[in-house]
């Protein structure tokens, strides 16, 4: 075995190279606590490192970890790059330069969606070391007041449908009576836009009562929030409409009837005048 000078230059290299890694370790910070977001709204996801260390040569990875391909954004080499970034992060991120020299990688996301609902990793990398850490983000979003339609007659009852949209998380409908009464109505329909909003919408069929009013209720629990619609039904809707036209008809028929009976009555009458008129003139000319 030989100890020469290329050795010795080998041991010296390492030595560097850790002393450099020494004084580059650091631990990656940030919110144990979820973010709650309004939709619309712009956040931040606070994220830094310690100690407060420059991060302005370092590579700053933004992720979400329910997206399987993709990042939310990327900063590397002093420059953002844009190369798979999760298109619906497109153009609502970044992050603030001017805190980067004391280890400030927090990252700004602007008009909060559904979409961004998620566990995020603030990921850091430096030339030997690497630390990250995850956050929770929670999107709540209130959606419209819902809408009644009135579809009309079925099964013996009238049709109503209720919606609503904009909602986030995914919200419960439900139908009920003027008592607060769950009825049984359709299945619950719900659909998530582009954004991740939820629409619902459910069906019912709902019988006369004396009140006549009925109450499409939307609400999230999560986040506390409710919307609700009142309609009152007029009783003369819940008329059947074959009932309806077998009056009409029958009313009509009866018209017919009498009026046809009284004409009948009434030239028999004047039918019955003439005649004895005339044999009255028989009568009277016959005893001149
Ligand atoms: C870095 O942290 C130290 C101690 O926590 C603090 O005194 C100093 O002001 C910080 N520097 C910056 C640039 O934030
Ligand atoms: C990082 O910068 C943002 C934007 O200026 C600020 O709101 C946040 O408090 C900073 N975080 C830390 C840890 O300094």
């Amino acid at each position: 075995m030989e100890t020469g000078p290329d050795s010795l230059f080998v041991t010296l290299l390492f030595l560097l190279h850790s002393s450099h890694s020494e004084s580059e370790k650091f631990e990656v910070l940030g919110p144990t606590d979820p973010i709650v977001a309004v939709a619309g709204d712009d956040i931040i996801l606070p994220c830094y490192l310690k100690p407060n260390i420059s991060a302005e040569d370092m590579t700053v990875d933004w992720l979400n970890l329910d997206f399987k391909d993709g990042r939310v954004y990327r900063y590397q080499n002093r420059k953002i790059i844009r190369e798979d970034q999760i298109p619906s992060y497109i153009g609502r991120t970044s992050l603030f330069k001017e805190e980067l020299w004391r280890g400030n990688t927090s990252l700004k996301l602007t008009r909060v969606q559904g979409t961004d609902e998620g566990r995020y990793k603030c990921f850091i990398k430096a030339l030997s070391w690497y630390d990250d850490f995850t956050i929770q983000v929670l999107v709540k979003a209130v959606g419209s007041k819902p809408v009644v339609s009135i579809e009309g007659h079925r099964e013996g009852g009238m049709g109503l449908l209720c919606e609503s949209e904009g909602w986030h998380p995914e919200p419960e409908l439900a139908w009920l009576d003027s008592k607060g009464v769950h009825l049984s109505a359709g299945p619950p329909e719900t659909h998530r836009d582009f954004k991740g909003f939820y629409r619902v919408k459910q069906h019912v069929i709902v019988q006369e009562t004396n009140t006549n009013r009925f109450t499409c209720r939307v609400q999230q629990s999560r986040i506390n929030e409710k919307m609700e619609t009142e309609v009152h039904l007029p009783s003369e809707l819940f008329d059947t409409t074959p009932w309806r036209i077998s009056f009409i008809v029958l009313s009509c028929l009866g018209a017919i009837t009498v009026i046809g009976l009284s004409l009948a009555i009434y030239c028999i009458c004047i039918k019955k005048e003439d005649i004895t008129e005339k044999l009255d003139e028989l009568r009277k000319e016959r005893g001149k």
